[in-house]
């Protein structure tokens, strides 16, 4: 039986589901989950990512670490944690620019926290000749504490799932995931207060929302969003932000968040599905295209803040990679390789470019009190209060 099938078969004996545990099913379900399963990054999978654009982005990320570290005071052993590593190739250039400080590589602990068993392969096979040897963690409470850390993450907050609330006339609606009369797989609305009733559309998500939900934020202060908006909303999001929030204030350290989303409150449906580099509807084909939401940083950097952790300005990716060098790194590359200069000037643009990652991807930066990482200095004005 497919995931669609069995999923069909759930909801109709036990009614709608909230958006978060559809998408959870589609990416991680044992047996047809999506990153269980069949994760295809790259030209010829499903989608490209950052490190699949070009080198340059691993390696300034690598860069930036570099220099943490030496502001952290160099300490030994430093955790290098990534989350979400994919086919390893962000951690594979990480470490070629840290070849420049074998100071670091004496000191790195390094940890790849990944949930998905051909991933993990693809990055043993990757890393194999790496200067130092990783070790796997499926979630970083996994991972050891009592040192500080450096983490990073490319592309995680967008797999971690945001439930998505609609003001309707009679007040905050939650959406679901039920079926239709034809007994295909639909979105539709399940107001907050209703009661629950078995064997309906109606039914599957507290009346109490368990993520502390009361109403989504305002546009600013003194407005309300008008009916017709869908807001959303990520526990999951959240509650990686207070983790490493905890984390970093307890053991010191920065963690480097990077990822397609917002960086202010903002209504929209985000929710996608990518098959072959191709939109296709998040419910035609559960289990066989990635889902993703944007990435909630205010929300995030909001949760670290209240776990005792600092956050500095959210950058945009361009802005970010611009600081680090990347103009002159690419002018450098193609001195050296004069054949690779057009090549190498359409990877920067896709990096950096404002209608391409330059802008939608952002960057944010979480930290212990007293540290200052490159770029994030506490003094940097933001409009992140
Ligand atoms: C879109 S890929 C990004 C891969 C890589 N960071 C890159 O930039 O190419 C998402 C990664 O996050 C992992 N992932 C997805 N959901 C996760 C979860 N709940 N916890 C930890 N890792 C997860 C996936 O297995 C995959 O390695």
């Amino acid at each position: 039986m497919s995931l669609l099938d069995r999923l069909r078969a759930q909801i109709a004996q036990d009614g709608p589901i909230s958006v978060p545990e559809y998408f959870t099913r589609c990416l991680h379900d044992p047996r047809d989950g999506y990153y269980a399963n069949r994760p295809a990054l790259g030209e010829g999978g499903d989608f490209v990512t950052a490190p699949g654009v070009s080198q340059m982005f691993g390696e300034l990320v690598g860069l930036w670490i570099l220099e943490t570290w030496d502001r952290m005071g160099r300490p030994s052993p430093v955790r290098l944690v990534e989350m979400g590593p994919g086919d390893g190739t962000l951690m594979s250039d990480v470490l070629r620019a840290a070849r420049l400080l074998p100071d670091f590589l004496a000191a790195a602990d390094a940890w790849l926290v990944e949930v998905s068993a051909p991933l993990r392969a693809a990055q043993a096979a990757r890393l194999a000749d790496a200067p130092v040897t990783p070790r796997w963690a499926g979630r970083l409470e996994e991972v050891p504490g009592g040192a500080p850390m450096i983490l990073y993450a490319n592309e995680l907050l967008d797999c971690l799932p945001a439930r998505q609330f609609v003001r309707t006339a009679d007040g905050w609606a939650e959406r679901m995931v039920g079926l239709d009369e034809a007994g295909n797989l639909a979105f539709g609305l399940k107001a907050l207060s209703a009661p629950a009733r078995r064997g309906s559309h109606a039914l599957a998500v507290p009346d109490a929302p368990s993520t502390g939900f009361a109403a989504p934020p305002p546009p600013r202060a003194g407005e309300e969003w008008p009916p017709g908006t869908l807001v959303e909303a990520s526990p999951a999001q959240a509650a990686l932000g207070n983790e490493l929030g905890h984390r970093l204030a307890a053991h010191g350290g920065a963690a480097l968040l990077i990822d397609y989303g917002r960086d202010a409150p903002e209504a929209g449906d985000t929710l996608q599905a990518i098959k072959a580099h191709q939109k296709v509807s998040p419910l035609a084909e559960p289990g066989q295209a990635d889902l993703t939401v944007w990435a909630d940083f205010p929300a995030v950097v909001q949760a670290a803040r209240e776990a005792g952790a600092q956050a500095g300005p959210i950058l945009r990716q361009g802005d970010f990679l611009r600081s680090l060098g990347i103009e002159a790194r690419t002018q450098a590359l193609a001195a050296a390789r004069p054949d690779q200069a057009d090549k190498l000037a359409r990877q920067l643009d896709r990096l950096t470019g404002g209608a391409q990652m330059g802008d939608l991807f952002k960057v944010a930066c979480l930290f212990s009190p007293g540290l200052a990482p490159p770029l994030f200095e506490p003094s940097v004005s933001s409009f992140v209060s």
